[in-house]
């Protein structure tokens, strides 16, 4: 028995998706085998409008047969166009290589959204003229039903954010609808499933309406209403009963009122009052809305992702002050007893003064406190429901009664993103780095990548995306998120090819920053490399080729001078400051370089020639101003170095003297880092690719000032957004910019996936997969995992006695890797009992003095190194340079 079986059914990278925009969707699944070496020869589809005609046997949509072929990710389907409405459920099976079929996979479902304008009947609505700016509106309607319901669903959108309700119960558990894109281009709806909740007779809808990203504040100028003045609703309810579809739309015939919630924003925070008078509601105002494109969104929903009790709860100076133990991203739900009239506040901050009180100064303009007036006595659950914030501490002033850690919750809030890559080794304090990682990118992940959750910012800083996405993509399955996202950096390219600095675009003039401006080109390379999905070049590719001719234009000469917008640099740099035109020119060639690349694997021939000729040419003009004979650049810094190392300008033959001048740059600072934004994701990386393992696992672990441990030492659950976010000279950092919760810092993520632990793809998407652990003897042992979309992935490597290693790998069915063994030419190499030679499934590459180079398919394969005592029978022990490099 092999217990073959086919899991993890996607649909477009989202399980069962409810709402999509494509008539012809893409399948993908994942294969299970215990035998080692198990591919995928054939696979059969069935699809079918009803679940039922599934186990009949009976598929009325589709029906492949038995089709020979490897393929399991990303097939498009290929029964009739899908229209609007159409909802389907299928399945799977697969044979393997030796014939063996696996049963049917549990049964997935997708549904297409309305794909033609003409679908909608719905109208916008908003609270009557004179309504009180910023607080909630309560929408209202009826909706009569006298036959049998078949089917129900609610087409769903807001000019700011919206709920849904249905007979009084809240819809779907999405928060933060629908999420924030340009509303001028086009503007996100949620689809829902209300089959079982429509009654016969009267069924009330209820709708609240909040300012959101639409009407309020966001960003550091203290302004709102980037978009539009009033919140506004569009819903349509369609019901398919007996006797036909009864369509109930938003439009003259609902009622809008001002309830409780008295004012919500962003950045300010909530505030109830549950004493306010109840005011009669008055007819809706019939809206233009927006002309923006309506679509689904490719990316998983913001969500409530955790709820985390308080670790601690104590009263001073009659506030209760509570600790929930990690920097996070959500809101304080509270449970208590207390009298009508009681008003409670809740302010937030991400660390304390000395003296225990919340330090909030570094959240500049932003409230972020929510407060809540009780309008009967009794036991309540206070919450917000339109707002996040981000947060550690939290202060609860306003009640006498006592507090416990069991009546405190922080909902934490965020893209509810799978997570697929986990990381762990015997340094604790490299533990909690990547703990600190994974939060800040969990907090900042929502519905967009912003910089920071917490002060009045909050926007879709693109340098700090690009920089990170590598690393997010070994975190989470991020493919919809960053399609959804780079969507908004193409709604914000302005005419002449200029990418924004923030998308959406708000706030700023249009951008262009190297650094910044170039996520347009990097992200969706880095989605190609994660997910081998073709789609995300193809339809980022003309915007891409437009920014590299744009760049092109301004710089004739080809060194990027001329046309740089905000020109960030290095942002956030210690002790060294980067010539800008060096990184400009350098971000030009790669720009140029990927853009040729994405041409190549789109078959635009004539476009990668010339793209190509572009990048040579921009290196040419890259060397001739800034690299030297003895392969010095004229600025000497780390971020110069690992920028022209890491995009191939440093001409071949002086790449290890110019390796060797940033190794002599980090020693002049005591193997500190100095990299800003820009330069501290390729640092470690070019270390690695030049061989000096050492240096990078000492500035890895480096604890003093500064670098990536620093924070950690000093108590930090998050990525710092400054290296000097505290220090024991100076205290806090400037609180005019200082955030403890931004994850560009942490693009080392990367570093500990793709070369401490080992793993990479050689192939887009993971089908083919390189083991190239760097084994250290600072480490001891180290574990991880990935899951690609064939599969998991798994690597650990530990030292034993006397320089021997273990080292585990897994791979997905469907996959082969390349697993690079460090050992010597005399060294024993056994896996799961037996030489190597000898293993069933193992093939041997090559084997010399560095390494033994493995070919294995599935399976889980457990190799041993043993050092073999030498002539005069002393034992070799594992040196600390021994590594394995990328093909
Ligand atoms: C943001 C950064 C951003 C930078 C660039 C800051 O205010 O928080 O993360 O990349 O500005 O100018």
């Amino acid at each position: 028995m092999t217990g073959l079986r086919v899991e993890r059914l996607r649909c477009e990278h989202l399980a069962d998706p409810g709402g999509l925009d494509v008539a012809r969707p893409r399948l993908s699944w994942q294969v299970r085998s215990s035998r080692r070496g198990a591919v995928q020869l054939a696979y059969r589809i069935l699809a079918a409008s009803r679940p039922e005609l599934l186990q009949e046997g009976n598929p009325d949509l589709w029906d492949t047969g038995k089709v020979l072929s490897p393929q399991c990710v990303l097939v498009p389907f290929g029964g009739e166009p899908l229209a609007s409405r159409e909802q389907v459920f299928w399945s799977v099976r697969v044979w393997d290589d030796e014939d063996v079929v696996s049963p049917y996979a549990d049964i997935a479902r997708f549904e297409i959204g309305l794909l033609q304008p003409s679908d909608w009947q719905a109208q916008w609505i908003a609270a009557p003229e004179g309504a009180e700016s910023s607080s909630v509106t309560y929408l209202r309607s009826t909706l009569g039903i006298s036959a049998p319901v078949r089917r129900a669903r609610a087409y769903v959108t807001a000019l700011g954010l919206y709920e849904f309700r249905f007979n009084g119960q809240r819809i779907g558990d999405a928060r933060l609808t629908p999420g924030w894109t340009d509303y001028t281009k086009r503007i996100q709806y949620q689809v829902f499933d209300l089959t079982h909740l429509v009654a016969q007779g009267a069924n009330l809808i209820e709708a609240r309406l909040a300012d959101g990203w639409y009407a309020g504040y966001i960003g550091f100028q203290g302004r709102r209403r980037h978009y539009g003045e009033v919140p506004q609703l569009l819903a349509q309810v369609e019901v398919d009963t007996d006797t036909g579809r009864i369509v109930h739309t938003t439009g003259d015939r609902w009622t809008a009122a001002r309830g409780p919630i008295r004012s919500s924003d962003m950045l300010r925070g909530e505030t109830y009052d549950g004493c306010a008078e109840v005011e009669p509601a008055r007819p809706a105002r019939v809206t233009t809305g927006t002309s923006a494109v309506r679509v689904t969104s490719p990316a998983p929903p913001v969500r409530v992702l955790e709820e985390r009790h308080a670790v601690s709860v104590h009263r001073a100076d009659g506030v209760h002050r509570i600790d929930f133990g990690q920097n996070l991203v959500g809101w304080v739900r509270l449970e208590l007893i207390a009298d009508a009239g009681t008003t409670i506040r809740v302010r937030h901050a991400e660390i304390l003064q000395p003296d225990g009180r919340l330090y909030v100064e570094n959240l500049r303009t932003a409230d972020a406190s929510d407060s809540y007036v009780l309008g009967a006595a009794g036991r309540h659950t206070l919450e917000p429901s339109f707002t996040i914030h981000g947060f550690r501490y939290a202060e609860v002033s306003g009640y006498d009664g006592d507090l416990s850690a069991s009546d405190v919750v922080a909902a934490v809030c965020g893209s509810d993103l799978e997570r697929v890559g986990e990381f762990s080794c015997a340094d604790p304090a490299l533990n909690q780095l990547h703990s600190n990682i994974l939060w800040s990118a969990r907090g900042n992940f929502v519905d967009i990548p912003t910089d920071c959750p917490q002060r009045d910012e909050r926007m879709g800083w693109t340098g700090d995306a690009q920089v990170f996405a590598p690393t997010a993509c070994y975190l989470f399955d991020a493919a919809g998120f960053f399609t959804k996202w780079l969507r908004d950096i193409r709604d914000a390219q302005t005419p002449d090819g200029s990418f924004p600095d923030v998308a959406p675009l708000v706030v700023l003039e249009p951008g262009g920053s190297a650094g910044w401006a170039d996520a347009g080109v990097i992200v969706p390379s880095v989605l190609w490399n994660a997910y081998g999905d073709e789609n995300m070049l193809a339809e980022n590719y003309p915007a891409m080729r437009r920014w590299v001719e744009c760049v092109r234009l301004a710089n004739p000469d080809l060194l990027w001078i001329h046309a740089r917008g905000y020109d960030n640099g290095d942002w956030l740099a210690v002790h060294a400051e980067t010539d800008k035109d060096l990184i400009a020119t350098a971000y030009f060639a790669n720009s140029a370089r990927l853009t040729a690349r994405a041409a190549g694997i789109l078959h635009l021939s004539q476009d990668e020639v010339e793209l190509d000729a572009l990048a040579d040419a921009v290196a040419a003009a890259f060397r001739t101003a800034y690299v030297l004979p003895d392969g010095r650049l004229k600025c000497e810094t780390q971020t110069a170095y690992a920028l022209a190392l890491r995009f191939g300008l440093i001409p071949p033959e002086l790449a290890s003297a110019a390796a060797r001048h940033l190794v002599e740059d980090i020693e002049r600072h005591d193997t500190h880092l100095t990299t800003g934004f820009l330069g501290v994701g390729q640092l470690l990386p070019a270390l690695s690719d030049a061989g000096f393992i050492d240096v990078a696992y000492r500035l890895l672990q480096q604890k003093g000032y500064p670098s990536w441990l620093y924070a950690v030492m000093a108590g930090a659950t998050t990525i710092w957004e400054r290296w000097d976010g505290w220090t024991a000279d100076a205290g806090y950092g400037d609180p005019a910019m200082n955030s403890y919760n931004h994850y560009a810092l942490g693009s080392v993520g990367e570093w500990l996936y793709r070369t401490v632990a080992g793993i990479s793809y050689v192939e887009p998407g993971g089908r083919r997969i390189q083991i190239s652990p760097t084994i250290d003897q600072s480490l001891g042992w180290v574990k991880a995992s990935h899951r690609s979309s064939y599969g998991v992935v798994h690597t650990a490597w530990q030292l034993g006695e006397g320089g021997s290693l273990t080292l585990d790998v897994k791979v997905p069915v469907n996959a082969a890797a390349v697993v690079r063994i460090p050992a010597g030419q005399d060294d024993y190499v056994g896996e799961s009992g037996r030489s190597v030679a000898e293993s069933p499934g193992v093939r041997v590459l090559k084997r010399d003095r560095e390494q033994c180079l493995v070919e294995v398919g599935s399976g889980h394969y457990s190799f041993t190194v043993a050092p073999v005592a030498d002539t005069e029978g002393n034992v070799r022990t594992r040196r600390k340079e021994d590594r394995v490099d990328q093909i």
